[in-house]
């Protein structure tokens, strides 16, 4: 177990380049469709081309006579697949619960109803195309107005109904957020290999061990029956946590033709088949005393789900923890609809929910007269009013008042439209963001070697954010070994199990298990420090020994007057020095049964408004957050930043539109679904306040990657209201929405 921290070398908390950056610019990183095997077919799938019915037919005489077309897979011959017993990060996660081909109902547009598998993509895309689908239709409902039956009580204190009716001030509106689909540049990919002996798949992966565990329960197989590979990430952005039914297609593929088989999904598809956030409406109701006091909050969302699976998003996970007041309720439901499943997207929950609640603190702020910064300060929980636990670290005050301060927030004059620059009229908005502290299960394990180098190994992931860079710095922090010198292997099933790469959780559930599984190999080295013959350790105690800079020397000297580790190992006859860590964690960790987790942050955007041509752009933002100790403040900083620019393409661009005829999700292409660009990007200034949580790790690290794409939207939609008078409840902000200004 992990004793007080000993970190001396200042590896943690540099700015620090990616590691892996070398092997992705000169593309020697290989990503899951750049994997190539001898003999490889590849595989298409056929999806539906209607959103509800019965498939009655399928005619494949054409298809299957087309020269190097192997096998087509279907309802009638592709084998037995099972369901998951049940959803479990540990065990296995799936949001589409359905084998493939399991009946022949189409519930979605886009559902596969066949695969092709050729010697060629091009030849199974042919053949793909060629396959006609009889079927019998029946009404499907895509549509964006959420009704829920009924709301589970999520959250509840007091009597918010009777608090919101006794009050002065109060606000009462619906927000709406759009299904939005992840845009990885990097598509889903499947290289699934079948050796007559056992699986192994390459994969677009966030989470190896799930799909391994998700694989082999629904194939009705043992563990070491299948082994996922996943390097190297083109992003996810949640969209690759879970399996979905392509993995299974190949692998069906690979067992029938026992060659490997490559399957990469389209655009279009990405689209369809792999997820996306779903549409949220969100009623929030708010009563304040005449000075700003909370006295009733309540949050009441609906989002769609697809008809098979029962996908939440927990809009209101941040609600009841965010500010304080005595009377609160947050209710949520879904309705079902013809879509694929939905799932966790960048911030899943707490980006549309905040986006709520921080758009109707802004517009209780105007209906008090308050600066909205001001409402937020009055309102600021001691502890976690929800459970009544204190909370671990939480400076929410000083992320709003510092960035105000680097805003200028303090020259802002409320009056709409009634600031001027250059010609243009400017908006000033804020918003608050907020994402639970998370970690889950983790082993490591660290090899200090004989060459001089040090492996460490663990089987998560690196999404793209710097998984990689993080390992190698823990175990320089630890060794003083530099970074060039440390092999760090991830995302594998054979490597120590690993995380999720979600939850914004991969930092500070490998933290623990690294740091023993280095602090073993040290033991075993200085063990034999003392032992081996021929260095200047005759006689001493193994605790009267440190090892810093590489190099093994007693507490009370300088490193460099010590040996280099690897000759102690030389001298030990060893080919390397070995430690293995592990570390417990989960959504029920037992942490959060004494401590309220989270991380919290401020957003202030300002907007630049040209009436004469509705011309809006979002000019500059400040974001500060507090998410305990920033390990690398560069690759933290990136993060923010990307956040901070799909936050600008939130708020003003994405939404992917569901054509109500034919039931398709029609942007389905990069052209289509607008998202933010270069060109887009406004002048960004990120502060991390720096706190280390030491009740969350030894390190002080919470996580970084989601919270900053929450409370963003809120804050452009309020500087859009405060620059034009037009209040935009519903995203994105349309060009038809400020043509009524
Ligand atoms: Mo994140 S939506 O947990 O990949």
């Amino acid at each position: 177990m992990s004793t007080a921290p000993d970190i001396t070398q200042s590896f943690i908390g540099r700015p620090q380049s990616r590691i892996d950056g070398p092997l992705k610019v000169c593309g020697r990183a290989t990503y899951t469709s750049d994997v190539d095997l001898p003999g490889m077919l590849y595989a298409v799938p056929v999806g539906a081309t209607f959103a509800s019915g019965k498939i009655m037919s399928l005619e494949f005489a054409a298809a299957q006579a087309m020269p190097g077309v192997k096998l087509i897979l279907h309802r009638g011959n592709i084998g037995r697949f099972y369901r998951l017993a049940g959803n479990s990060i540990d065990t296995g996660f799936v949001d589409e619960n359905r084998p493939p081909f399991e009946d022949d109902i189409v519930r979605y547009y886009g559902q596969y109803v066949a695969l092709v598998v050729a010697d060629t993509f091009e030849t199974a895309s042919a053949a793909a195309a060629a396959i006609k689908v009889g079927y019998d239709k029946t009404p499907h409902d895509v549509s964006a107005t959420l009704e829920a039956r009924e709301l589970d009580v999520h959250s509840e204190r007091g009597d918010p109904d009777r608090a919101f009716d006794g009050a002065p001030v109060k606000i009462d509106e619906t927000y709406v957020t759009p299904v939005e689909t992840h845009n990885p540049i990097e598509l889903h990919a499947t290289i699934a290999h079948w050796n007559g002996e056992s699986y192994t798949f390459y994969e677009t992966s966030q989470a190896v061990a799930n799909h391994q565990g998700s694989l082999m329960q629904m194939m009705g197989l043992p563990k070491d029956k299948v082994r996922v590979i996943s390097r190297y990430l083109g992003s996810g952005f949640g969209g690759k946590l879970w399996m979905w039914p392509h993995s299974l297609l190949a692998a069906a593929a690979t067992r029938q033709t026992e060659r490997p088989v490559k399957l990469v999904l389209s655009r279009k598809m990405m689209f369809q088949n792999v997820g996306h956030r779903p549409t949220t409406k969100q009623r929030l109701r708010l009563a304040a005393t005449q000075d700003g006091k909370l006295v009733s909050l309540q949050h009441d969302f609906v989002n769609h789900a697809a008809l098979g699976d029962d996908y939440m998003e927990d809009c209101g996970e941040a609600t009841p923890s965010m500010y304080s007041t005595p009377n609160l309720r947050v209710t949520g439901g879904t309705v079902k609809r013809n879509v694929g499943s939905p799932t966790s997207m960048r911030g899943p929950g707490a980006v549309p929910g905040l986006f709520a609640l921080e758009s109707a603190m802004d517009e209780l702020a105007i209906a008090l007269k308050m600066d909205p910064v001001e409402l937020r300060l009055r309102n600021e929980p001691s502890v976690d009013e929800s459970s009544g636990l204190p909370f671990s670290s939480r400076h929410f005050v000083e992320c709003l008042t510092t960035g105000a301060e680097k805003f200028g927030w303090n020259k802002r004059t409320p009056e709409v439209g009634s600031m001027k620059r250059d010609g243009l009229t400017l908006g000033w908005g804020v918003g608050a963001c907020s994402w639970p502290g998370l970690r889950f299960s983790a082993d490591a394990t660290v090899d200090l070697r004989a060459d001089g180098t040090a492996r460490v190994a663990c089987g998560t992931q690196d999404i793209g954010t710097g998984t990689y860079t993080i390992l190698a710095q823990l175990v320089a922090e630890h060794t003083g070994i530099p970074l060039d010198r440390i092999e760090v292997g991830l995302g594998d099933t054979a490597l120590p199990l690993g995380p999720v790469s979600g939850g914004s959780a991969a930092t500070a559930s490998v933290i623990p298990a690294v740091s023993d599984a280095v602090r073993g190999a040290i033991k075993t080295l200085l063990a034999r420090a003392v032992k081996a013959e021929g260095l200047p350790f005759a006689g001493a105690k193994a605790e009267e020994l440190s090892l810093s800079g590489g190099h093994v020397h007693r507490k009370n000297e300088r490193p460099e007057s010590g040996v280099p580790f690897e000759r102690i190992l030389e001298a030990a006859k060893l080919h390397a020095a070995s430690g293995s860590g592990s570390a417990k964690g989960g959504f029920d960790d037992p942490l959060k049964k004494t401590w309220s987790i989270h991380s919290y942050g401020a957003h202030f955007a300002e907007v630049t408004w040209e009436p004469a041509t509705a011309r809006l752009r979002v000019s500059r933002v400040v974001t500060v957050i507090d998410a305990g100790k920033i390990l690398n403040p560069r690759a933290g900083r990136n993060q923010i930043e990307g956040a901070v620019v799909m936050g600008v393409g939130m708020a003003l661009f994405e939404h992917t539109v569901y054509d109500e005829r034919s039931g398709a999700p029609v942007n389905s292409s990069l052209a289509d679904y607008v998202v933010a660009t270069n060109a887009d990007t406004p002048k960004m200034d990120v502060t991390f306040l720096d706190y280390p949580d030491t009740v969350f790790n030894e390190l002080g690290a919470r996580g970084i990657a989601e919270i900053g794409l929450a409370g963003i939207a809120a804050a452009i939609t309020g500087a859009v209201y405060h620059a034009t008078g037009v209040r935009v409840r519903k995203l994105p902000v349309m060009i038809e929405d400020l043509l009524k200004a």
